[in-house]
């Protein structure tokens, strides 16, 4: 394992909040390596003590923030404020780190990646065995993805490069693997044969919140959609690989996305709903509207297809959007209608067709809807209705934030949990249909208030998550 983390954007958001927690948890827990040490970088003026101070300002999670763990975690880092757009001044300042492998985080802008990897190679710290890890977005289309995938192949071998997709480090979305690779039951039933549709849905409360101008570049397509949800799609799709090695995995995923179904402009239309969110009232606070001037989508609904033998004519309803009424991350599963209906009650047209729910987030939940006659009046065995085998894990568990299980993995060298330069540009590939679509037909924005399942036009594809007045259904 190797034990140096050089950490770039260090006084970023995502550090303060999550990776510096991450470290501290995982200090504390004995999980990383005796002479563990951080190498923190960021624009800001600091001295190490300065940066100390700083940081146990920032850091939110209280219970890091009070433990020894953090206070350990502090005394094992240096901080140094660097331009990154410096190469030579990167190389200078942390040439004196080669000394051991070293595992170089880069939590900053994709423009920045460039010239920290010349930087990082000057100084020697890309040399084998040391690693690259990247936070999203790796680019904003196909051809600024190639662009970024060839820089960094420049400096260093694919097998050390480590791109995070921090839905892939949750445990239930590593569930998914679990649930569909360790059980017969669901592995005979999963394909177009047996399935009707499958949604997969990531609500969140919060709204743009800061980051107005990363965010109108980028809208719920790209931020959402490209990294998480089609990670979640391919997990769901993807053939059994033959082992859980990163490679096995990968291949299968990479697959499914290039197997998706190009979004036409004359098939936008009916398969795809954007929105943005206007004031509103969220969990009973008063909200204002995202406001840009770029046509930037907060919320999107897609139909997507995958064109292969097992899902054929399946739909895979993809949405996700900020400001809904609840925070809810969903993989629902519905099945055929029963072939020939034996029954009188109720009539076939409105038997429920069996139906599988995993909730990821924020509680964990798998239910499986059946229909029986258990709870029918005696002798009225002929008499069905909608039965749920419910596996909520309650109390939800207390899980590790998804950043802890990637730290390790790259500190180890594991690569599964990371997405590989052909994931991400197959996924590019079908994101840039889709934008591309949206141009040619002029797929407009619409406006939903802020607390709401977004437009009206959105409903039929929320037909798990809507029922009525945009109350959660059945
Ligand atoms: C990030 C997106 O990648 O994921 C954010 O940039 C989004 O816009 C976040 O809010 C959602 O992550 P989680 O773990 O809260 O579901």
């Amino acid at each position: 394992m190797h034990d140096t983390l050089l950490l770039f954007g260090a006084t970023g958001d995502l550090a303060t909040r999550y990776l510096f927690p991450s470290l501290t948890h995982l200090l504390r827990d004995r999980l990383l390596p005796p002479d563990f040490r951080v190498v923190a970088v960021g624009r800001t003026e600091h001295d190490d003590a300065g940066f100390r101070d700083w940081l146990r300002e920032r850091v939110s999670d209280a219970d890091s923030r009070d433990g020894a763990a953090f206070e350990d975690l502090l005394a094992r880092t240096r901080y140094h404020a660097l331009d990154l757009q410096d190469a030579d001044a990167i190389s200078a300042a942390l040439a004196q780190y080669a000394d051991r492998p070293s595992v170089s985080y880069l939590s900053t802008p994709p423009n920045l990646f460039a010239p920290a990897c010349r930087g990082l190679k000057q100084a020697g710290l890309l040399e084998d065995p040391s690693r690259l890890v990247l936070e999203k977005p790796i680019g904003h289309d196909l051809a600024s993805a190639r662009e970024i995938n060839a820089t960094l192949k420049a400096s260093l071998d694919e097998s050390r490069i480590f791109r995070i997709d921090h839905y892939l480090g949750k445990a239930p979305v590593q569930n998914l693997l679990a649930l569909r690779f360790g059980n017969t039951l669901l592995e005979a039933v999963w394909q177009h044969r047996w399935i009707e549709s499958v949604d997969i849905v990531v609500a969140e409360t919060a709204g743009v919140d800061g980051r107005e101008g990363y965010y109108a570049g980028y809208g719920a397509l790209r931020d959402m959609v490209q990294n998480h949800m089609l990670q979640l799609l391919a997990l769901i799709a993807m053939e059994p690989p033959a082992s859980l090695d990163a490679d096995s995995v990968r291949d299968e995923k990479r697959k499914v996305l290039r197997a998706l179904r190009p979004m036409s402009a004359d098939s936008a239309g009916v398969d795809s709903v954007r929105g943005r969110y206007g004031d509103g009232v969220v969990e009973g606070t008063g909200v204002k509207g995202f406001k840009h001037e770029r046509e930037v989508e907060t919320f999107v609904a897609l139909r997507a297809y995958i064109d292969n033998w097992r899902w054929s004519g399946v739909p895979f309803r993809l949405v996700t959007g900020k400001r809904m009424p609840s925070r809810a991350t969903e993989v629902v599963v519905t099945f055929k209608p029963v072939s020939h209906w034996l029954f009188d009650r109720p009539r076939s047209e409105q038997a429920l067709p069996d139906r599988l729910r995993m909730r990821l987030q924020p509680e964990e939940a798998i239910e499986l809807r059946l229909m029986g006659s258990l709870a029918a009046p005696e002798w009225g065995a002929t008499e069905l209705q909608p039965l749920s085998l419910d596996l909520a894990m309650s109390p939800t568990p207390k899980r590790r934030i998804a950043y802890e299980r990637l730290m390790i993995d790259a500190l180890k060298g594991d690569q599964t949990l990371f997405v590989r330069d052909d994931e991400v540009e197959a996924a590019w590939r079908w994101i840039d249909s889709v934008s591309e679509a949206w141009a040619t037909a002029g797929t407009p924005v619409e406006d939903y208030p802020a607390g709401s399942w977004g437009p009206s036009t959105a409903a039929s594809f929320l037909p798990n998550v809507i029922s009525g007045n945009g109350k959660r259904g059945a």
